[in-house]
């Protein structure tokens, strides 16, 4: 009885892995990565990739993973008993990252419902021919109002919404092994099996190669640009969900016998793996396009909402088998997002249940419930201007900061030799003193650079 509410574990390593992948992998790998490598040197921007991976990546995921083992709990749990031995209160540092991640939630699954709703518009491309005036006016009908009002309801992006809300919520509420694990294992192979299968078709279509050319080309002259360097760094930060709460929960399931330095290499590995993946696909579907459109690709490469919603559909209407290809591509997306989103849920769950001792499903049944309340002020006609902002503001300074605070904590308030230690004990390889050299000094150097850059043009 004394352990009466035991931690609920992972059923097997791969199903582990898988989780911590879904969560990594998300809407930042296809929309995010393949624009910041063309921006920033193109193949010579895996230079600075891989280095901010090694450096800043890889040693991050091991200090989480082995924080969540060791530690048992949810970040604001982990943090507090962390502060405890040393007389310090630390656990603010856990909620502050709960908060985040909780933003991220109720943003997050906006754009899984559009994501939603444009798979089914895939299928005969109902979209027309003028995708952007397609995306922004009648569906998100920006125009209609003020976009600054908060008025004018759409129930036609609510119900995606909600869709997105019950899978998040199954998966919560069944439980780590049964719900999570178990959506991860269907969820990961089918999102890489989706993607193989788009670019196996994609490149050998007129122009992609040319595409693949401008996202590969090496410019080195970017190499030494603070910039590109910078880039690396954040969308390493971004890439991984690390510094948001979601892998020390998701490690705090680990059982006592864990590989950790093996995990966190496959976890990165893989994400990052995908990311390129996801780069050959968008660079061959845009080559495409710019050949049918006989533009220079310049002209149609974009990034973010833009290129989901407005560039790739466009793409789309021009592809043979527009209507096995625009949903696969869809599809591919909201499964992406969703494991992201799911992650992200039980980061604040597991808070709750932690805190509280409260039962795992009704703290789903609270979380899941007041955020597809909260989350229904992106189903107005205000909700892309509010993403916006809240997307600027958490990736470009709450992320990094929360990143900051805690790196400086472990690896300059305690002795990070000690986690590093602590995972060398119970994995098949070990990790030298390298590793202490990049938390204590090259990762929050970067962090610190990137945000201050980051205020310093908020505020211009
Ligand atoms: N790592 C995710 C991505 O690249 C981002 C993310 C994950 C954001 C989880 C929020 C929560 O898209
Ligand atoms: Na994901």
């Amino acid at each position: 009885m004394v352990e009466f509410m035991k931690r609920e574990q992972w059923n097997s390593r791969i199903g582990f892995i898988l989780a911590a992948v879904g969560s990594a992998i998300g809407l930042g790998n296809i929309w995010r990565f393949p624009y910041m490598a063309y921006e920033n040197g193109g193949g010579a921007f895996f230079i600075p990739y891989l280095f901010a991976m090694l450096s800043a990546g890889i040693p991050f995921m091991i200090m989480e993973f082995s924080l969540g083992h060791k530690l048992r709990g949810a970040s604001p749990k982990i943090f507090s008993k962390l502060g405890e031995n040393y007389g310090l209160r630390l656990e603010w540092l856990g909620w502050f990252q709960v908060f985040i991640a909780a933003i991220i939630a109720i943003y997050y699954v906006a754009v899984i419902g559009w994501a939603i709703s444009f798979f089914s518009f895939s299928f005969d491309q109902s979209w027309g021919g003028d995708t952007n005036a397609f995306f922004f006016g009648e569906y998100l009908k920006i125009g209609d109002h003020s976009p600054t009002s908060l008025g004018g309801f759409q129930l036609h992006i609510a119900i995606p919404m909600a869709i997105a809300w019950s899978i998040t919520f199954m998966a919560i509420f069944t439980g780590v092994k049964g719900g999570i694990e178990r959506a991860s294992k269907i969820m990961m192979p089918l999102l890489f099996f989706m993607v193989l299968i788009l670019i196996g078709r994609i490149v050998f279509l007129p122009g992609a190669l040319e595409g693949l050319n401008y996202l590969f080309q090496p410019d080195f002259s970017k190499i030494m640009d603070a910039k590109v360097w910078s880039a690396a760094y954040g969308q390493i930060f971004f890439t991984l969900s690390v510094g948001f709460a979601i892998m020390l929960a998701y490690s705090s399931y680990l059982p006592e016998k864990s590989d950790i330095n093996n995990n966190a290499f496959m976890t990165v590995l893989i994400n990052c793996g995908f990311s390129i993946l996801a780069g050959v696909l968008i660079f061959a579907i845009l080559g495409y396009m710019a050949q049918e459109q006989a533009k220079p690709l310049t002209e149609v490469v974009s990034s973010g909402v833009g290129l989901a919603f407005v560039t790739i559909p466009a793409a789309i209407n021009l592809l043979p088998a527009p209507y096995i290809f625009g949903p696969l591509f869809f599809f591919a997306l909201v499964v992406a997002g969703l494991s992201s989103h799911i992650s992200i849920i039980e980061a604040v769950t597991s808070a709750l249940i932690d805190k509280l001792c409260m039962p795992r499903k009704k703290a789903a049944i609270i979380v899941c419930g007041s955020g597809f309340i909260i989350s229904m002020a992106f189903a107005t006609n205000g909700g892309l201007l509010l993403l916006d902002l809240v997307d600027y503001f958490i990736n470009n300074v709450a992320l990094l900061f929360s990143c900051f605070a805690e790196l400086i904590i472990l690896a300059w308030l305690f002795k990070i030799a000690d986690v590093r230690e602590y995972a060398n004990r119970i994995s098949d390889f070990t990790i030298g003193s390298w590793m202490d050299l990049c938390l204590r000094f090259i990762s929050p150097a970067m962090l610190a650079i990137i945000l201050v850059k980051n205020l310093i043009n908020t505020v211009n």
